[in-house]
């Protein structure tokens, strides 16, 4: 199949890059953040996650995040929304999109947000319907649908059951994430052919984590399937708390270098980019892991 020549990135790194850091993030720095990401040219931010503190510390200024964001027209900014509680949260801080997440594990379902996936999708049901009526779009994202962190191999078709509730629920998006970064390519392609035979590519995207260093084979095994909108981290921050030992999602920097290659426009400032990992990393104390974000720092050092 040949390949999109266009592709939708969503910058995931204000809520999956940082809800996992131990040290509390201030408030103006995940602004910040947002900020340079959305004049950066992406289309659609995940900001923030209206999750119980409890669980989820770092995310506990979700409402301030979103109340002192620079909105740029046209920008799409999402938050998680677990339940409603959650979403009442997102009406609240006028969220263009919320993110509902099961999981194609039950174990990983019971963990990170304590119930079964039926549960689960019980309790998103009125979420997606409250969501619909006051016109605020949906996506619907799949934890575990490339293995699990309890319960290891993970069938196809449980991914495609939640992509088919989920469907039957009239999300606007549905996102298959390799929560623990454990997929390879040939597994990649199978699971994204078996979901787009029941929901429309155009619809679908992939969430990778880099774990084991798989991502941006599985995002071009996504692409040569009609895969064209992934979600990436800037320096490749990130994890989830509830899944022990993985790393950070694929990094932006990475992925817009190699879609850069292949020709695909993604409407982003690559250089912007490579300059907000530089910056974020510096903020974190740490060397950010995107490969090709580091080598032009380094170069541009030189
Ligand atoms: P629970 O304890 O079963 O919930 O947690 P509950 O309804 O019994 O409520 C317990 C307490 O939480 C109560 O407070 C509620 O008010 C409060 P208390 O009376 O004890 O003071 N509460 C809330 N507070 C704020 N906002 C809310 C909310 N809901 C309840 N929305 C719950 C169930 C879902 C709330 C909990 O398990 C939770 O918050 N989980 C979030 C886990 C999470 O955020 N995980 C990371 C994001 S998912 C991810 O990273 C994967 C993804 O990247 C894709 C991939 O890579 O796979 C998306
Ligand atoms: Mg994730």
């Amino acid at each position: 199949m040949a390949l999109p020549t266009r592709v939708k990135i969503v910058e995931v790194s204000p809520r999956d890059g940082l809800q996992n850091e131990k040290e509390f993030v201030p408030t103006d720095i995940k602004v910040e953040l947002i900020d340079r990401l959305a004049a950066a040219g992406f289309p659609n931010v995940e900001a923030a996650s209206f999750v119980s503190p409890k669980w989820v510390p770092q995310m506990a200024d979700g409402a301030d995040v979103m109340a002192r964001i620079q909105r740029r027209p046209g920008t799409i900014y999402s938050v998680l929304t677990p339940n409603m509680k959650g979403f009442e949260g997102a009406l609240a801080a006028r969220a263009d999109e919320i993110v509902i997440f099961g999981a194609a594990s039950e174990a990983f379902s019971q963990k990170n947000i304590n119930c079964s996936i039926a549960e689960s999708i019980a309790r998103f049901e009125p979420v997606v319907q409250a969501a619909r009526e006051a016109g605020i779009r949906v996506r619907g994202s799949i934890s575990c649908a490339l293995g699990c962190p309890y319960q290891g191999e993970v069938p196809i078709e449980s991914v495609v059951d939640v992509a088919q509730r989920y469907l039957a629920m009239q999300v606007d998006e549905i996102d298959v994430a390799d929560t623990i970064g454990v997929g390879t390519p040939r597994r990649v392609r199978d699971v994204m052919a078996a979901v787009t035979r029941v929901v429309d590519p155009a619809r679908v995207s992939g969430h990778f984590h880099d774990t084991y260093g798989q991502a941006l084979a599985n995002i071009l095994a996504s692409l040569e399937t009609g895969i064209s909108i992934f979600h990436a981290s800037v320096a490749g921050l990130g994890g989830c708390p509830y899944a022990k030992g993985a790393t950070g999602n694929v990094a932006t920097e990475d992925v817009l270098y190699m879609l850069r290659g292949l020709d695909i426009d993604t409407g982003v400032d690559f250089d912007a980019v490579v300059d907000i990992g530089q910056w974020m990393s510096a903020n974190l104390n740490r060397k950010g892991s995107s490969r090709a974000g580091n080598a032009i720092a380094a170069k541009r050092a030189a």
